[in-house]
């Protein structure tokens, strides 16, 4: 039995001020030396007003990291604001982001606060920074520069105080290059830089992490895991996670879905999600026991069960005679007493799917 699973609550970083709503959902999983630094580096900046661009593939724990930079801050009282630039039709994310007067543009029926005006005081988190089209760039820059900020339509500026969080998960240099993204504001939002590590370079985390989303998906699905199959582990560590956190919290979700009495089995995951739902064999795949039976009768049947001479099955078969009567009698063939003889049609192999097995690991107390 495997001892991977140990009965104590999963390695957690969480920031030290953090309030219980947030350590419920928001926990910060792991203990291993990248994302200790990412942590030190968290530490080192939430103090301070500057901006910070927060790199790493998708599904690394960005948004997370963002809000934990604010929940550490002195602006943790006030608003954390989420702008997916990457989600917000072109059209929209002008008066999105920097609010509108009443008619400044058709259908523009009130006047609205844009999200940095909302975010005064606090943290606008621009997730998707490398989505935002260069023809907003500019703006952006100034609001970074001046912190003032003007409605679309409107003839004043209003002064904000917002601490800026960006992130993506595309090489901005690369598009700085292209002419895709402008240097200067590259500039201005690379002040203090993180990077995430993939999922892949912190193995170490899985155990804990494994066991983090077990207990917090059983109880959230009202099914709750106490036993993980043996191998189930080792089965997650062989993959690479492309998709990084979210990826291992989707198949572990799956996992706890199409868990039974209490055990938890990704023993036979292979990166290609769960497919419990379809036979473990297909139709069409025989045994080879299955697959010899039929072949050796449907030759017998050709020869009339002639076993042994030149036109004699063992010598169709490439056998010895005696070695083809003994595999007969293996195989359960005999001649059929009277009438025509069939030919057998082979059976599919059944092998029911085992969901409890026998060596698991019991999963300890729940995480605080
Ligand atoms: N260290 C961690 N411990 C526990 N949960 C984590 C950790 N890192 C990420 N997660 C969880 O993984 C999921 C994805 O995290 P998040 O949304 O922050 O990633 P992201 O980098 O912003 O992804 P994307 O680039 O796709 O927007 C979330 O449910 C988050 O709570
Ligand atoms: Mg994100």
């Amino acid at each position: 039995m495997g001892s991977y699973l140990p009965h104590r609550a999963p390695l957690t970083v969480t920031p030290s001020s953090a309030s219980d709503s947030m350590t419920a959902d928001r926990t910060i999983v792991g203990a291993s030396d990248v994302l200790k630094y990412v942590m030190y580096r968290v530490e080192q900046v939430a103090a301070t007003s500057a901006s910070v661009l927060l790199l790493g593939e998708t599904g690394t724990g960005k948004e997370l990291i963002a809000r934990a930079i604010h929940n550490e801050s002195p602006r943790r009282h006030k608003k954390f604001v989420v702008v997916n630039c990457g989600a917000l039709p072109p059209t929209l994310i002008e008066s999105e982001l920097f609010g509108r007067e009443r008619g400044a543009f058709t259908g523009a029926h009130n006047s609205q606060a844009g999200r940095f005006e909302l975010a005064d005081g606090g943290t606008i988190f621009l997730d998707e920074i490398g989505e935002l089209p260069l023809e907003l760039q500019p703006k952006l820059l100034r609001v970074l520069q001046e912190g003032q900020v003007e409605r679309l339509g409107g003839v004043r500026t209003v002064q904000t105080d917002v601490r800026i969080i960006a992130a993506t998960n595309r090489n901005l240099v690369d598009d700085v290059r292209s002419g895709k993204f402008r240097q200067d504001l590259f500039y201005r939002l690379n002040v203090f830089p993180i990077t995430l590590p993939a999922l892949r370079e912190r193995r170490d985390d899985l155990p804990a992490l494994l066991h983090h989303f077990c207990d917090r998906l059983g109880r959230q699905l009202g099914r709750p895991i106490d036993r993980i199959a043996s191998g189930s582990l080792e089965a997650l560590q062989r993959y690479d996670w492309p998709g990084n956190i979210r990826e291992l919290e989707n198949v572990i979700q799956q996992a706890v879905i199409l868990s039974r009495n209490g055990v938890l089995d990704l023993s036979d995951f292979a990166g290609e999600g769960i497919h419990r739902d379809t036979p473990p064999v297909p139709e069409d795949l025989y045994s080879l026991a299955d697959v010899q039976r039929a072949h050796i009768q449907r030759v017998l049947q050709s020869t009339h069960w002639r076993i042994e001479g030149a036109t004699g099955a063992a010598k169709i078969l490439g056998l010895c005679p005696s070695t083809l009567r003994t595999r007969m009698r293996k195989l359960g063939i005999s001649r059929p007493a009277t009438g025509p003889v069939a030919v057998v049609p082979v059976q599919p192999v059944s092998t029911p799917h085992s969901w409890s097995r026998s060596s698991t690991t019991r999963l300890g107390a729940a995480a605080s």
